[in-house]
């Protein structure tokens, strides 16, 4: 965790790189394959996106498509740039492992590019209150390797750790939930796809 003078950095990293981020994000990486996952859903149906970002190109595409929208994002820089853009939809700087997540229950959940950046403890913890808070038939979609590694994040500079396929199948089917499938996008992301029977 990086301490600057006057406050600690909650976002991993992100908050210092924001503004980049936000002129260089690749948007058209995992688009189809979250529209795709997207397509199980009526379109009445609530959908939490964790570690948000400013929105785009995954929020958008949902809210675009009339699903309800939640976003939840550490970095304060990357919130406020998707309130200006997304002003319908309810957008909270917090972090995962403390929000409360609208204390409301969703059909769906995704957390792109996330669960690798945080702890072990931390993943574990979020992986437990993410099963909470999903619907009975609710779907828990999110990005991180099949295999156990960790590496050099090269925007931050911070560690990322993935826990591993056996790992998160594990942790989530003690919360109720199956692997339903798992993807891959132009980028190479691996995307593990889970449904709360
Ligand atoms: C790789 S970016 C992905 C952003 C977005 N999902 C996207 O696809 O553009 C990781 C995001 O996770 C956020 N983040 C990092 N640690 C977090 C935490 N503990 N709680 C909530 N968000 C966090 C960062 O601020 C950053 O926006």
């Amino acid at each position: 965790m990086k301490i600057s003078s006057s406050k600690i950095d909650l976002s991993n990293g992100w908050e210092s790189i924001a503004d980049s981020f936000i002129e260089n994000r690749n948007t058209d990486i995992g688009v189809s394959t979250v529209e795709e996952w997207s397509k199980s859903f009526k379109l009445d149906a609530s959908i939490l996106d964790i570690g948000c970002g400013f929105g785009v190109p995954h929020s958008q595409l949902l809210a675009n498509t009339g699903f309800k929208v939640y976003g939840i994002d550490a970095s304060q820089t990357l919130i406020n740039e998707f309130q200006r853009r997304f002003p319908q939809v309810l957008a909270k700087c917090e972090t995962v492992e403390e929000s409360s997540f609208f204390n409301k229950k969703f059909d769906g959940i995704i957390a792109i590019g996330l669960m690798f950046i945080l702890s072990e403890q931390t993943q574990l913890k979020v992986l437990t209150k993410v099963a909470e808070a999903l619907n009975t038939n609710g779907r828990f979609l999110f990005t991180s390797p099949y295999q156990i590694c960790e590496w050099v994040d090269i925007l931050t500079g911070l560690k990322s750790q993935s826990l591993g396929k056996a790992a998160y199948v594990e942790a989530l089917s003690r919360q109720g939930l199956s692997l339903v499938a798992e993807y891959s996008d132009e980028g190479e992301n691996n995307y593990f796809d889970f449904i709360k029977l």
